[in-house]
């Protein structure tokens, strides 16, 4: 069987990423007998360039028909004012393919604890799962010189579904959930409690601590490994994903993914870093960790994502850092040592 792999570069450094977590996929597919073709499509500013729309029709379709998407990033301040962004793009793939649950883990090493701002970092292993087709993101915007407005919206439905794969994945892990939210202002939010608390239910093994986002936000940097699955919605999930890179000392190490339909999309949860673009110094390994979140979610290759896991581990215990990690490795200095380390 040879598998379909949709890849969208995108914007600044997207290709160089793009490039890095190909040539490790290339490197660990021959080691596990795993048959892929690659499929390049345009995607974002960059298509927007081309043809006009951050997502073209052959590009979604390429999309739908795959077994599996990686994607780089997206974004260039050139369409800061425009009507027309990058980013629609990305939103538009993630409700045309139903993406609804983003998985977004941390796991501190010990080799760069050194890097981390926060204090108490050790044993840090937590997991994301941000909701990503709903809420404010996609509830009708409008503009105008006196006035704005951003509606967010949620369903039941929307909140059930997301709130089950955090369970589900709690199961697999130290069985607890920290539900985040602002029920104390939000009527989202209060309907986000109280079915997130009836889905518990069917999950008695699972704890459940509801914490509302304004001291969740604080408790991430002040008690972080007290996290095992956190649970919130698309906006909420956003942010503290950033601030949980913050924790990791860098957004360069964080990988993603998508899941809600058929297909999968995997991303490192950056954006296309537009001050270092074009340098050769991006960090790849959110990228990298990203293939290795598809090869186990989509492929079941869960050798060949461990085997990947434990070259950046190596590589980075060797001493081996890019410059967002306090070091002088290139991004195609750093894709050789993990590569070396397969
Ligand atoms: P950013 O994530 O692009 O960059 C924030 C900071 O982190 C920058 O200093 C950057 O150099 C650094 N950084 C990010 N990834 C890195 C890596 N792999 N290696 C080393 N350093 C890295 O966020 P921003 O500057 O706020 O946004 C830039 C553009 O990216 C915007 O257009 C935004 O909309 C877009 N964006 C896209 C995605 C995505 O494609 N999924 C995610 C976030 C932001
Ligand atoms: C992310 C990004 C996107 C988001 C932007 C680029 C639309 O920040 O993937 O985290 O807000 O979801
Ligand atoms: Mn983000």
């Amino acid at each position: 069987m040879t598998y379909k792999i949709v890849t969208l570069a995108g914007d600044g450094i997207g290709p160089e990423i793009m490039e890095a977590g190909l040539a490790v996929l290339e490197k660990v597919a021959a080691q596990v007998d795993f048959h892929y073709d690659i499929i390049p499509c345009a995607f974002g500013g960059a298509a927007i360039d081309q043809f006009g729309t951050p997502l073209p029709e052959d590009t979604l379709t390429a999309a739908q028909n795959a077994d599996a998407i990686l994607h780089g990033s997206i974004g260039h301040p050139k369409f800061d004012q425009a009507a027309i962004r990058p980013e629609q793009g990305l939103l538009a793939i993630r409700k045309a393919l139903g993406l609804f649950a983003n998985i977004r883990p941390l796991k501190i090493y010990d080799s760069l604890a050194d890097i981390s701002p926060v204090k108490q970092v050790a044993g840090v292993d937590f997991v994301v799962v941000r909701e990503l087709t709903g809420g404010i993101y996609f509830g009708e915007h409008t503009l105008s010189q006196h006035e704005a407005q951003d509606v967010c919206t949620y369903l039941r439905s929307e909140i059930e579904r997301v709130a089950r794969v955090a369970f589900d994945l709690a199961r697999t892990r130290r069985k607890h959930v920290t539900s985040i939210d602002k029920q104390n202002v939000l009527a989202t939010s209060k309907l986000w409690r109280q079915v997130v608390t009836e889905v518990a239910a069917d999950y008695p093994d699972v704890t459940l601590a509801h914490q509302l986002v304004d001291s969740a936000a604080m408790l991430l940097i002040t008690n972080p490994s007290q996290f095992d699955v956190i649970l919130t919605e698309n906006l909420f999930g956003d942010i503290l994903t950033d601030e949980a890179a913050a924790i990791a000392g860098t957004l360069g190490v964080m990988a993603s993914s998508s899941t809600g339909s058929e297909v999968a999309f995997y991303e490192p949860i950056h954006g296309s870093a537009p001050d270092i673009a074009g340098l050769g110094i991006a960090n790849p390994i959110g990228m990298i960790l990203s293939v290795a979140m598809m090869l186990e979610t989509s492929f079941g290759q869960k050798e060949a994502a461990i085997n990947i896991e434990q070259a950046v581990k190596q590589t980075l215990e060797a001493g081996i850092r890019t410059k967002d990690l306090g070091g002088t490795a290139t991004t195609a200095e750093m894709r050789d040592a993990i590569i070396a380390r397969l």
